[in-house]
């Protein structure tokens, strides 16, 4: 690590590739600026590979990073790197957060305590029964969030079957099959959207949502766009719902505590932020 000295800016970022498009560095702005921190947060692109990645973080260290947060297809090169690994991280075999001490890179998942914070806002007691859409490593923090929360019946439905059997059997869950997904919603307490479906640029989901009961809770972890068709649709039929902002604002605040050694609050104020750098973006 560089010699920290006292009136050293904190430095963190976020490695993706491509990474220009992440939220997080502006996140992480607004909360040092509340804070009147003396730190950046910055987006750094990094080759595919898992050699460029560790170099990458290698360099990182040797300028004095606290640490990053990690996106695609970095996130389980950054659990191969770490030295030590949290048990979230180990479970999902990836991990969105590495901190860096004398002592070694750390690993940590926050996309999982993300989620189920994400979903807590809404609702304390949030339910046993989910269905979960979508098979790859977006689902597999959820499905961990969802067991976290208490659900003791958990559905996965993926188009690619094998890749529905495989998480449910690696996490003792039941599978229904793609196209019978409208069909299995009578007791439902929550629907999780985890496919790219419905993300700006790739086809809408379809799905019919009219058999969910009333109290059901309905979660899409796209944010671009904000209100995709599936969470349109739920507000129609007056559910609650948790959008892909939620989650990425609170899978934000473990790294700022850590980092920049403060708590960081998710509020209107900062989602609002956020909003307008969306649609600044042409996102929303
Ligand atoms: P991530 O790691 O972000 O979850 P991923 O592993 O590429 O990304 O998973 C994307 C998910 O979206 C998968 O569940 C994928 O289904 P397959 O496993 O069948 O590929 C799902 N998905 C993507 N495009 C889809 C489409 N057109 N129809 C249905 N599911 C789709």
């Amino acid at each position: 690590m560089a010699p920290a000295s006292s009136n050293a800016p904190v430095l963190a970022g976020v490695v993706g590739h491509p990474v220009c498009h992440s939220l997080s560095p502006v996140i992480h702005t607004i909360w040092a600026k509340r804070a009147g921190i003396n730190g950046y947060y910055i987006p750094i692109d990094v080759p595919p590979s898992y050699d460029e990645f560790a170099r990458a973080m290698d360099s990182l260290r040797v300028v004095g990073f606290a640490g990053v947060n990690v996106t695609l297809p970095h996130k389980e090169h950054a659990l191969r790197y770490a030295d030590k690994k949290s048990e979230n991280a180990q479970a999902a075999g990836a991990a969105n957060m590495l901190t860096f001490s004398d002592a070694g890179a750390s690993a940590e998942n926050s996309d999982i305590t993300g989620f189920a914070e994400a979903v807590r806002e809404q609702r304390s007691e949030p339910g046993i029964s989910a269905l979960v859409l979508g098979a790859g490593g977006a689902a597999r923090g959820v499905v961990l969030a969802l067991k976290a929360l208490g659900f003791t019946d958990i559905r996965i439905a993926n188009r690619t079957m094998e890749r529905a059997v495989a998480l449910a059997e690696a996490f003792d869950l039941a599978v229904i099959e793609w196209g019978k997904r409208s069909q299995v919603l009578e007791n439902t307490d929550l629907l999780v959207n985890t496919t790219s479906l419905g993300m700006s640029g790739q086809p809408s989901l379809e799905m019919e949502i009219g058999a969910l009961k009333p109290s059901a809770l309905i979660a899409d972890i796209v944010y671009a766009p904000l209100k995709t068709d599936l969470l349109r649709r739920a507000e129609e039929n007056s559910h609650q719902t948790v959008d892909g902002l939620a989650m990425l604002m609170h899978q934000a605040v473990p790294g700022f505590r850590q980092w920049f050694g403060e708590e960081a609050s998710v509020d209107d104020e900062l989602r609002g932020e956020l909003v307008k750098e969306l649609n600044r973006r042409g996102k929303t």
